[in-house]
């Protein structure tokens, strides 16, 4: 199994001040890097609730967080139906929840989930492989102007309508299913700019899109950030990490109108970002942000 880093560790656990918490909630358990260390910074008899949509990593966390025993319960779900799972636990109210949004390395380092343009795989990305659509189905059924405007808005590609164009001239031919294949596709249809040299992966932002959109990420934050005033107890605070803007403005937004509301306050008035240490031994913290509000 390939190890995650936690991403702004210290960060979280000294704004989620775990140490006076009795109910943590972990909305995106990953391999249980960040619930450990809350578990661990908290009283014995604090609980911590962890789901994640990913059925693999559920097992995994599972496993690393076995040492705590009963203090952790697991689910498979997906936060969008976090009041579902505090129904079923029980739970009135979270004194701590966290959300470190997107993917774990090992998921975006198995080939076979297709999420990666650099590791060849079939055309996937599902979070949870019982979702109904696959990357290839977008990618294979949508019509030229529907793919232009999910590239454009899902990964604010400024030449979505050229890339759409290129997925479907290639896609007469033969189906699309692969990573590397369309990539490639992307790569050929970006205009060439001799002696300019691209900061990211021209095909970056198309997999972004497909990404959001196969999982419906942004749906899903919509539905946890909605519903953070009646899940959260006095007192309690919630933490997101977000790891591109489109997430990032959400994230900003409905803080700032849960604050507007009287009922919260803003802990981070601007977002925290990792240290340049972390981003130079975790390349792949360098886009996360993490704010954090309190419920009064
Ligand atoms: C960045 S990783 C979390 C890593 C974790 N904090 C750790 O320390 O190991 C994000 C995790 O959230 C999960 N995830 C993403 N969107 C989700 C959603 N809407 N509901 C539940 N889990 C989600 C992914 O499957 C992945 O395991």
């Amino acid at each position: 199994m390939m190890c995650h880093r936690p991403v702004l560790l210290n960060e979280v656990v000294e704004l989620l001040q775990p140490a006076d918490k009795r109910v943590i909630v972990d909305c995106t358990l990953g391999l249980g890097g960040h619930a450990a260390a809350l578990l661990q910074a908290s009283c014995k008899d604090a609980q911590l609730v962890g789901m994640d949509a990913d059925e693999g990593n559920v097992i995994c966390a599972k496993k690393n967080l076995a040492s705590f025993g009963g203090r952790v319960r697991f689910f498979h779900a997906n936060f969008s139906h976090i009041q579902e799972v505090f129904a079923e636990v029980g739970l009135a109210g979270a004194d701590a929840i966290l959300a470190d949004l997107g993917f774990c390395s090992n998921q975006m380092d198995d080939s076979a989930r297709g999420l990666s343009f650099t590791n060849d795989g079939p055309l996937d990305m599902r979070l949870n492989r019982d979702s109904p659509r696959t990357a290839a189905d977008l990618v294979n059924q949508m019509d030229e102007k529907e793919l232009a405007d999910l590239i454009y808005q899902f990964g604010e590609e400024r030449l979505s309508r050229r890339i759409a164009r290129a997925i479907v001239a290639a896609r007469k031919t033969a189906r699309i299913e692969r990573t590397a294949e369309l990539a490639e596709i992307i790569t050929r249809a970006m205009p060439r700019r001799p002696g300019r040299r691209h900061d990211i992966h021209p095909a970056t932002r198309t997999f972004q899109a497909l990404r959001i959109a196969v999982n419906d990420e942004l749906t899903s934050l919509d539905t946890l950030l909605g519903c953070l005033g009646d899940i959260l107890m006095p007192g309690g605070r919630a933490a997101i990490i977000s790891f591109h803007s489109l997430e990032d403005r959400r994230v900003k937004h409905a803080f700032a109108d849960f604050a507007g509301t009287g009922q919260a306050k803003i802990i981070t008035k601007k977002p925290v970002v990792p240290a340049r240490e972390e981003i130079f031994s975790n390349p792949r913290s360098r886009s996360a942000k993490l704010r954090v509000i309190e419920k009064i």
